[in-house]
């Protein structure tokens, strides 16, 4: 599938608006029990580990979904400042019910755009199987890292991971559901490869770690 730099609002809505109620019930069990090991071939063990790996007291989750990795992370502190950001104001409503026990603040933002906030910066953010979903080319999805490393302390950890068509092993099934998905605007990933995220991330971050687990990039740079 041919993608172009020019992206459409009509994309950005697609890449966002499955994710309904109803959806979100389903999100775990679709999502993380079963594509994550048996489609894309990296388990679901492995993303949190990556999570717990990287995240501090002082954390975004960017591109909430059901909100299962900041429910699921071992916090390295019992009262961590925990915030939510996403287009879609469902997702972040069912994330944070869901994480309640952190009160978490909340941030309604496109996160293609330069996001506006004026509140206290974080040490970590996390943007985990959030690229697949945002329209573009792997150059203009970094406009992504562009929005949220203003977010981060000095020396702060920004880390997630995203799935590739470029740079990884797909089997079949990977092959068929990823451009079924890509078909239908949920995801758009066509183009995105792991040396087009390597560059992307290493001109803007230091530090820059990236490990390949089945169709999954997992990756992590320092502001
Ligand atoms: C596949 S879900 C990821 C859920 C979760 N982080 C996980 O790893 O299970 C992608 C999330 O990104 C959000 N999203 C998509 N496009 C976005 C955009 N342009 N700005 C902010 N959030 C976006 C969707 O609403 C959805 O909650």
């Amino acid at each position: 599938m041919i993608q172009h730099d020019t992206v459409t609002p009509e994309q950005v809505e697609a890449g966002q608006a499955v994710y309904t109620e109803r959806l979100l019930k389903w999100y775990d069990f679709i999502v993380l029990q079963v594509s994550n090991r048996w489609i894309w071939k990296c388990p679901t063990t492995k993303l949190l580990a990556w999570y717990n790996q990287h995240v501090t007291a002082n954390h975004l989750d960017v591109g909430v979904g059901s909100g299962y990795f900041p429910d699921h992370c071992m916090f390295p502190a019992d009262s961590p400042r925990v915030a939510l950001m996403d287009l879609n104001q469902t997702a972040l409503d069912y994330a944070a019910k869901r994480i309640a026990r952190y009160a978490p603040a909340t941030y309604q933002r496109n996160v293609l755009e330069p996001v506006a906030f004026s509140d206290e910066k974080f040490d970590s953010i996390a943007v985990n199987y959030l690229l697949h979903c945002v329209p573009g080319t792997m150059v203009s999805k970094a406009a992504v890292f562009d929005s949220l490393k203003p977010l981060l302390n000095p020396g702060g950890v920004l880390f997630g991971a995203t799935l590739l068509q470029g740079g990884v092993k797909r089997g079949l099934l990977a092959r068929c559901l990823m451009s079924h998905y890509n078909r239908k605007g949920i995801f758009c990933n066509g183009q995105d490869n792991l040396s087009d995220l390597e560059a992307a991330l290493k001109d803007r971050f230091q530090d820059v770690t990236i490990e390949i687990v089945g169709a999954v990039a997992l990756f992590s740079g320092r502001a």
